[in-house]
């Protein structure tokens, strides 16, 4: 197993390109399931443990796939499997995006139904009312979603989200690009990551009306087919540098980068103090000599986002004052807060929301990965504490960043990734 050995103290400074964006290449690898018509070229894609995860999902349901230099091939031509087993979906919890592709092309697909979560249930009731709604029959049985279609072909329908859902939309866009008639999702996920499915389902020849809002408006087609097409770039790693120089009294610049889907959260960098400077493709970050506490609340697109939340706890340990942070997308999204409390921070956690007292002087020791979000925000604070931080089972962090150490010793850290053995 790996851990990261950070020796803190060293300010991130420099210039950096964030990589592709995982959370946008996963719905887009599925939607490559939707037809069979021609190779798909992806580029930008993310060299990531998620990522891997889900290639090895689609190949075992027939598709080719050739990945090398960020760039995906995908030919889904062959494709005949549509159960998608629980050995490969406990691995990762966004594996349901096969269920909509799935049963829009083969009118039947059968998902193990995904695993728990570190940080809470994570329940896929909505994606299944969305593919309801379309006119599939649901029955859940042995551990495995089975959908199947009433009639032949799924039919448009009005659906209409209670709660905004990435993963449900994402879904339900996936399904009724192949359904008969208009399809209207009311409360749809607005987030970058739908966005840009969105623009990725039309350029494969779908009709979409309502890109990048709420409001989506779908007319189904019977033929869609491969194209080419350059990924955007990972809003919540290029977030999670620029946090790297401002817990640090850093300067940083982030290249690659489209300010405007990070709006939320360079406007909370810029109230802690941060001076930010953008042009239409990068962003420049200097920390102040004193970071001010500045309260965040985690919400949907465009709100500041949950999977920013972890990481601004760790900062906000260094900030003069109390904040306060909530989180209104994941309530109990804080395992992160006992590790930060044994690294010298003094957090406290009450319902929903974190109160940072800061700012405190972090000391170096062993600290656990538990999710994703929550490694970052651990790296976060071994950049700045005194002495060596070991952050363990670092394959959580794996999932979502792409050589991490290698990117922030560029910038001046001090970070080994080194084996070990857990008792
Ligand atoms: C996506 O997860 C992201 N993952 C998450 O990022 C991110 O935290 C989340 O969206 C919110 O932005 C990927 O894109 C692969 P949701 P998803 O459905 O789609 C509830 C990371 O760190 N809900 O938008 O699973 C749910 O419990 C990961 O990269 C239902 O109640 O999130 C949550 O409270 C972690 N029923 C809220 O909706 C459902 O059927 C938002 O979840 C589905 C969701």
């Amino acid at each position: 197993m790996d851990k990261l050995v950070i020796r803190g103290g060293t300010r991130i400074s420099g210039s950096i390109t964030a990589s592709g964006s995982k959370n946008t290449s996963l719905p887009i690898i599925a939607a490559t399931l939707l037809t069979g018509n021609g190779t798909f070229i992806l580029r930008h894609i993310p060299n990531l443990r998620d990522i891997m995860t889900f290639t090895k999902l689609l190949q075992h349901l027939g598709s080719e796939i050739d990945f090398s230099d960020n760039t995906m091939k995908i030919f889904s031509a062959n494709v005949q499997s549509i159960q998608a087993p629980y050995e490969l979906v406990k691995q990762m919890r966004a594996s349901i995006y096969v269920l909509g592709p799935l049963l829009a092309r083969f009118g039947h697909a059968r998902v193990s139904l995904p695993g728990g979560c570190a940080f809470g249930p994570r329940p896929i009731d909505l994606h299944l009312m969305a593919m309801e709604k379309l006119g599939a029959t649901i029955t859940i049985e042995t551990g495995f979603i089975d959908a199947t279609l009433r009639e032949g072909k799924l039919r448009g329908a009005h659906i209409d989200f209670p709660i905004s859902s990435v993963g449900a939309t994402g879904n339900a866009l996936m399904a009724a690009v192949l359904a008969e008639g208009t399809t209207t999702i009311s409360n749809a996920a607005a987030e970058p990551e739908i966005e840009t499915l969105c623009k990725f389902l039309i350029a494969m020849g779908a009709t979409i009306k309502g890109t990048g809002t709420t409001e989506l408006q779908i007319e189904g087609t019977d033929t869609l087919n491969a194209v080419e097409f350059h990924n955007v770039f990972d809003r919540i790693e290029a977030g999670t540098l620029l946090a790297a120089a401002a817990i640090t009294g850093g300067n940083i610049t982030v290249n690659g980068v489209e300010p405007e889907q990070l709006k939320a959260v360079l406007k909370k960098f810029a109230q802690a103090g941060c001076t930010i400077e953008t042009t239409s493709n990068s962003v420049n970050l200097k920390s102040p000599a004193k970071l001010i506490a500045t309260d965040v609340t985690a919400k949907p697109y465009p709100s500041f986002p949950t999977d920013m939340q972890a990481q601004w706890i760790a900062l906000m340990t260094q900030a003069e004052g109390t904040s306060h942070i909530i989180d209104k997308v994941y309530h109990e999204r804080f395992n992160h807060i006992p590790e930060l409390n044994r690294l010298g921070a003094h957090i406290d956690i009450r319902k929903n929301q974190a109160i940072v007292h800061g700012p405190q002087k972090l000391s170096g020791t062993k600290v656990m990965s538990t999710d994703l979000r929550a490694s970052a925000s651990l790296v976060l604070a071994g950049l700045v504490a005194e002495g060596t931080t070991e952050v363990l089972r670092v394959y959580h962090l794996d999932r979502g960043y792409e050589q991490i150490e290698t990117k922030l010793n560029s910038l001046g850290a001090d970070i080994t990734r080194e084996k070990y053995n857990e008792f």
